[in-house]
């Protein structure tokens, strides 16, 4: 039991020797864990359908090749690639290799990819044809290895997959499924997809991925908030002024302007990788850190955020569209002039929503979140603001004592910093105070560990059979119940987005939200 909740969260961690691990379990749990791993690994046979697609071309088959290469793969278990292209597997491997070259940001090792290209395989199937699943026979081996099937495709085809493998006869009660967002468009879609699932799969055999949920310094959010007592005392409306959660990227679409039209950076960043970060920072501490304790908690708080309709929309939210403007020196065109763009859309490429929480930890406590396509840099960035102190002694120093704050970087250049005041040492008689950080860099505090990316870290749980980093049936529906109102809302005042330049930060109109509320964005 107790090595269950070890191996739900950090098993990665501890294999890669990952201090985030040492901060939580004491040596004790560590010693007992690798006393049950062979128990707990079982070769598979991982299918993935869409393996010559995007994510598998760009994600998959070097987070696979990262976890051969630090051989956390069952020895026995066997990787298929299935598509609708007439290749043969010698063509596949030659893929996976080209995909290695593009997207491994590493060396290719040939005795690691020897053996990983040994257990590759590829069968063409048209997966709207029943029929065509049979050929799965000739590859599986259930008596022997866990079919876990990785939908990397586009939704439409969740049915007919689940259709296939169902009548095919080779599902077993340990077979999983894993499936990637857009897990629908909106709370009817994704419920559709649900019951196709449900029809086949019971719910501990179905594994929804949030790749937010891989990252290390995600998951970090626990340990931070859950081990440290300066913060499980310090973490409510009595001590906390606001929250910012920015989630900031510098690229465009990317050649996904046909999906991303469709969907819009609320659905496509907000409804999920935001959600969830959110939901870490402001759950309440969950029983223990097993799948149903810590779900508990997020839907909790996915349930008390407080709606936004077409009578608040206004005020809460800002839509922007980013315009042609320049990145990193270089000019890049907007949004409307993509590959492949339609001139008229209207479709919002940056979100800002000042977002409450009506539960009593978080009583008068805004949460203000933004995301956004084409912005100055990439960064993922929590900032806890602190409310400030009552009474001002250091007058002489500030007028007004500034707030300390406590800034976690996600991603580029992961760790925490606290914002603090110090006195600044001399000897002239005066209390001169300065602000300063405690700056706890990720990079160089664990420098000897391997950063294992969110992906890596999901399949192999996924393979393992723990569902903790999954997203379960009502997190996803509850979230899309509260994205579907401001969804709503925006059809209902049906006004342009904002233009921004790229890179820039986002429309004016997004300091305005906070400026209104008598704060401001934290900037570099
Ligand atoms: C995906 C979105 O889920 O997350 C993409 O569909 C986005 O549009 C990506 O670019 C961002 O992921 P990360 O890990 O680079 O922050």
């Amino acid at each position: 039991m107790l090595v269950r909740l070890v191996g739900s969260l950090l098993r990665v961690a501890l294999l890669s020797k990952l201090s985030l691990l040492e901060l939580v379990w004491d040596r004790h749990f560590t010693i007992q864990w690798h006393m049950q791993k062979q128990e707990i690994f079982k070769p598979c046979d991982l299918v993935i359908y869409g393996a010559l697609g995007d994510l598998s071309t760009r994600k998959l088959i070097s987070s696979l090749y990262r976890l051969e290469k630090a051989g956390l793969i069952e020895d026995n278990t066997r990787i298929t690639g299935v598509d609708l292209h007439a290749i043969n597997t010698s063509e596949f491997i030659q893929t996976a290799q080209k995909s290695l070259l593009d997207f491994l940001n590493e060396e290719i090792d040939e005795t690691v990819w020897k053996q990983f290209s040994d257990r590759l395989s590829y069968l063409q199937i048209d997966l709207t044809q029943m029929d065509q699943y049979k050929k799965l026979n000739t590859v599986i081996d259930p008596e022997n290895r866990v079919l876990v099937n990785y939908f990397s495709v586009a939704p439409f085809l969740f049915k007919h997959i689940c259709q296939g493998l169902d009548q095919s006869g080779i599902l077993t009660k340990e077979s999983k499924v894993v499936m990637e967002k857009p897990l629908g468009h909106d709370l009817k879609s994704s419920q559709d997809i649900n019951d196709a699932f449900a029809e086949v799969f019971n719910e501990d055999q179905i594994f929804r991925i949030d790749h937010y949920l891989g990252k290390e310094t995600v998951l970090n959010l626990l340990a931070l908030r859950f081990a440290n007592s300066i913060f499980t005392s310090n973490w409510d409306h009595n001590t906390i002024d606001s929250i910012q959660i920015t989630v900031a990227e510098e690229i465009g679409i990317e050649g996904r302007w046909g999906y991303f039209d469709h969907t819009g950076q609320l659905r496509d960043m907000l409804q999920n990788h935001l959600l969830q970060i959110l939901t870490f920072i402001a759950m309440e501490p969950p029983v223990n850190l097993e799948a149903k304790s810590i779900r508990r908690e997020k839907i909790k708080v996915l349930e008390a955020l407080r709606p936004i309709t077409a009578d608040n929309a206004a005020e809460k939210t800002i839509r922007g569209q980013y315009a042609a403007g320049f990145l990193n020196g270089a000019p890049v065109p907007g949004y409307l002039e993509e590959e492949g763009a339609n001139p008229e859309s209207t479709t919002e490429s940056f979100v800002a929503l000042r977002v409450d929480i009506d539960n009593w930890r978080w009583a008068n406590v805004p949460f203000y979140l933004r995301t956004g396509k084409r912005m100055q840099n990439k960064r993922t960035e929590i900032v806890i603001n602190f409310k400030q102190l009552a009474h001002n002694i250091f007058k002489d120093s500030f007028f007004v004592l500034p707030a300390n704050k406590l800034v976690i970087h996600l991603q580029q250049q992961e760790g925490v910093e606290i914002h603090m005041l110090n006195k600044v040492p001399s000897i002239d008689g005066n209390i001169k105070l300065q602000k300063t950080k405690l700056d706890l860099s990720f990079s160089d505090t664990f420098k000897e560990n391997t950063l294992f990316g969110g992906y890596e870290r999901l399949i192999l749980e996924a393979m393992r059979g723990n569902p903790t980093l999954f997203l379960s049936r009502e997190e996803i529906e509850q979230a899309w119940i509260w994205v579907d109102s401001i969804q709503d809302a925006w059809k209902h005042q049906n006004e342009a987005p904002k233009p921004y330049p790229a890179g820039s930060w986002g429309p004016v109109a997004s300091v305005a939200l906070m400026a209104r509320d008598g704060r401001d964005w934290e900037e570099e």
